[in-house]
């Protein structure tokens, strides 16, 4: 594992960045999770580091490198999002209400249910980084190629994170059948609790696009839509099997088409090489 950096501009970049801008607002709408989660993520890493023991040499390694990336993730999201915030500041509250609840959680429960939080939603992030790899080719095509730049950038390292996060897990409490059933309410929990913010954000934004629509356009946008979330979930199947599994070992997994390329770049530029469909 390394530090990227990414260079990247997104100053001048439109909430419609897509063609398809449907698939840009529901994508906007996930970017707004990074953002408050991973500050979260680098919390808990921090408090989880301190009581792991020293003779897990690599794993406090890999934690180090682990929270550096999840900054520079949070820091680029953050640039990201500043747009959508400008287009449409009713999406404020929502990210208030999400960033308390984490604040919360620090407070208030226990380091094995945020590190259980937070090896859910790692071990989640494999449905998204199959489908922006392999199956988004054609919205990718029609993008500006920052947005695909800083996902694919994001979830090739997301990549590397979930065999971190479950060593980290196991490390600290276990893999008996206690351990096992407090990760798998940790990773409902996590699911439950990112889509809620994510999908209210997506309705949201798509509400507000679809308010001077007249019937034809507003059953297209619809039907843009479904397929989207349609291809969101073609993977979530197959990958839920795995993470509910008692023997579940990401270290054993296959990465997605495109991602190991990522990962051989030092500090990735727009656009990243590889990144564009044939
Ligand atoms: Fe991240
Ligand atoms: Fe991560």
């Amino acid at each position: 594992m390394q530090v990227r950096v990414l260079e990247a501009d997104f100053s001048s970049l439109k909430p419609h960045w897509a063609e398809n801008k449907e698939f840009a607002q529901l994508y906007n709408a996930a970017s707004i999770c990074p953002a408050i989660l991973e500050p979260y993520l680098v919390k808990v890493m921090t408090a989880a580091k301190k009581v792991l023991p020293a003779k897990f040499e690599k794993m406090h390694e890999d934690v180090r490198v682990f929270t550096l990336q999840e900054m520079q993730h949070c820091k680029q999201h953050i640039l990201f999002n500043k747009m959508i915030r400008t287009a449409y500041p009713d999406i404020e509250p929502f990210e208030k209400a999400y960033a308390a609840d984490y604040e919360r959680f620090l407070k208030t429960r226990s380091l094995q249910f945020n590190v259980a939080y937070s090896e859910g939603f790692e071990a989640m992030s494999a449905i998204p980084t199959t489908c922006f790899f392999e199956d988004f080719d054609d919205y990718w095509a029609g993008s500006d190629p920052r947005a695909e730049t800083l996902w694919k950038w994001h979830l090739a390292e997301e990549y590397e994170h979930r065999e971190v996060m479950h060593d980290l897990y196991a490390a600290l409490y276990g893999r008996g059948p206690i351990a096992y059933a407090y990760r798998i309410y940790g990773f409902f929990f996590a699911t439950w609790h990112i889509n809620k913010y994510i999908s209210a954000i997506g309705k949201l934004l798509l509400a507000k696009d679809r308010e001077n629509m007249n019937a034809d356009e507003l059953a297209a946008s619809k039907a843009r839509e479904k397929v989207i979330g349609k291809l969101a979930l073609k993977h979530a199947l197959r990958h839920l099997r795995k993470i509910i599994s008692p023997f579940y070992d990401p270290s054993k997994r296959q990465p997605p088409r495109g991602v190991m390329e990522i990962l051989a770049v030092s500090n990735p530029v727009v656009p990243l090489p590889g990144a564009f469909a044939a």
